[in-house]
């Protein structure tokens, strides 16, 4: 409806519009909407707006960063700004050095009304790790034009300038737009890096075939048009589906630590990212959410009802109490083995010889969930953390736990999940003999579909 009113006013009209929404940070619809709440509550005029105090109201806008190579198509990414700012979002613009040889920052900074980016090393915004926040305070980063350069460096992990640092270290979903001549885009090593990237789940819009800058060229390698980019960048950014509103989710995380003593105890490396990455996800997605977590140095999600235990045994109390629940997702890596009657004092170091450690069994939380008949959540799903024989171990717990699915991911030292940011999943269900592999992707990611997976079962 707010297009619509924009699309009849006259041309003056719009024009000042197009101003008002920019000094105020919004899209001209966004705008409109103000203007027409701002009226039906009867507030009198819209106050006029502080230019520079920045946006009158805070804003709840998606956040891009948008980093801009160094190529032809680098004059391309300054209409990008507008385009994107167009639709809504804040848009952070950084450039690489190569970059500023084809459009300047005053340019980029002008158009994205905030200053841009370009140095690694600059204190004014790196006194506090400002390429972190650039990173990841964001809710999608865009390359345009992501040239052979960039794109080499982020198929190989290099962060050696502002631009490849912030794209190492986002934990957001990442598009590319690449430019480049069409030997380049055809050279076996940009292919090598373009699968690598789509296997690490990168996102990619063009290039597409056509005329290149360069005299008699033609081919595939020009950058797609900065409509085409904001398109899917806005698909990426959809608003957050709410569809397991209604729901309860319980989900355990982190792992468990087993007395020895007051002081010593048996514990494993489970950080409880994966787990919490799903809770917060859950919540996000409308549930009402349960997270019985071990000892982990994470701050509570979102939204979420946060139970903190210690020990196995605590853990599968607190998760009965928490049922009844439409699903539980049993992420912690739970102790299989407790020290039996562990002593009440420091044991003390004697020259008599060692102390005399009996192991007992720990309560299987999963297996007694899943194989509960009153009060069984309609899904059970379970983690197989496993080094070796993944996908055989994990069909083997599948069935001996009686749950619904098994999401099995590779915890060996080499693969860098336990602790690590990132993760590869495999999910068995009890009614097929089929395995989804997923490609490498963020915890976070990993968390987001594997909620919408589960919103899809619980329909
Ligand atoms: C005139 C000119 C145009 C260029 N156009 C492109 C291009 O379209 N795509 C590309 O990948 N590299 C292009 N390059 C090469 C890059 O600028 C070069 O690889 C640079 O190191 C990229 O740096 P960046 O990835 O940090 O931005 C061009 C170089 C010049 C001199």
């Amino acid at each position: 409806m707010a297009s619509l009113t924009v699309r009849k006013l006259d041309d003056d009209l719009k024009a000042r519009l197009r101003v008002r929404a920019a000094r105020n940070g919004r899209s001209v619809e966004d705008e409109v909407r103000t203007i027409l709440r701002e009226a039906g509550e009867d507030a009198g005029p819209p106050p006029a707006p502080d230019v520079a105090a920045g946006p009158a109201v805070p804003s709840v806008a998606p956040r891009i960063t948008l980093i801009i190579g160094g190529g032809i198509a680098a004059y391309k990414a300054l209409d990008l700004i507008r385009r994107l700012k167009e639709r809504g979002p804040e848009v952070r613009v950084i450039l690489t050095r190569a970059a500023q040889q084809f459009v300047t920052p005053l340019a980029a900074s002008a158009l994205a009304h905030t200053p841009c980016h370009t140095d690694l090393f600059d204190p004014r915004s790196e006194f506090d790790a400002g390429h972190i926040r650039l990173a990841r305070g964001c809710d999608l980063v865009v390359v345009a034009p992501a040239t052979a350069d960039l794109m080499a460096k982020m198929a190989n992990g290099l962060a050696d300038d502002l631009a490849s640092a912030v794209l190492l270290a986002t934990d957001r979903p990442v598009l590319l737009a690449p430019a480049m001549n069409p030997a380049m885009w055809t050279n076996a090593a940009t292919r090598r890096n373009v699968a690598r990237l789509k296997q690490d789940g990168v996102h990619l819009v063009g290039p597409s075939a056509g005329e290149m800058a360069e005299a008699n060229e033609a081919g595939v390698g020009r950058m797609s048009e900065p409509t085409e980019i904001a398109l899917a960048a806005m698909t990426l950014l959809k608003p957050a589906a709410t569809p397991l509103k209604g729901r309860r989710v319980l989900i355990t995380a982190g792992p468990t630590h087993e007395p020895i003593d007051p002081v010593r105890y048996i514990a494993n490396r489970s950080s409880g990212k994966q787990g919490f990455a799903i809770a917060a996800a859950a919540a996000r997605a409308g549930a009402e959410v349960t997270l019985v977590s071990g000892p982990v140095g994470l701050a509570d999600p979102a939204d979420v009802n946060v139970v903190r235990v210690e020990s196995a045994r605590e853990m599968l109390a607190k998760v009965e109490a928490a049922l009844p629940a439409d699903a539980a997702i049993f992420a912690a890596a739970v102790a299989d083995w407790r020290v039996a009657g562990a002593a009440a004092q420091k044991i003390k170091k004697t020259v008599d010889g060692l102390p005399d450690l009996k192991l007992a069994e720990n309560p299987d939380i999963l297996a007694t969930i899943a194989k509960r008949g009153e009060g069984r959540p309609r899904l059970v799903v379970g983690f197989a953390a496993e080094t070796e024989n993944l996908i055989a171990h994990a069909r083997a717990k599948l069935m001996r736990k009686g749950c619904d699915w098994i999401v099995a991911n590779d915890v060996s030292p080499a693969s860098g999940v336990m602790g690590g940011d990132r993760n590869v999943i495999h999910i068995l269900m009890r009614d097929s003999e089929e395995v989804e592999s997923w490609p490498a992707m963020s915890k976070q990611e990993v968390a987001d579909r594997l909620v919408a997976r589960i919103a899809q079962s619980l329909q």
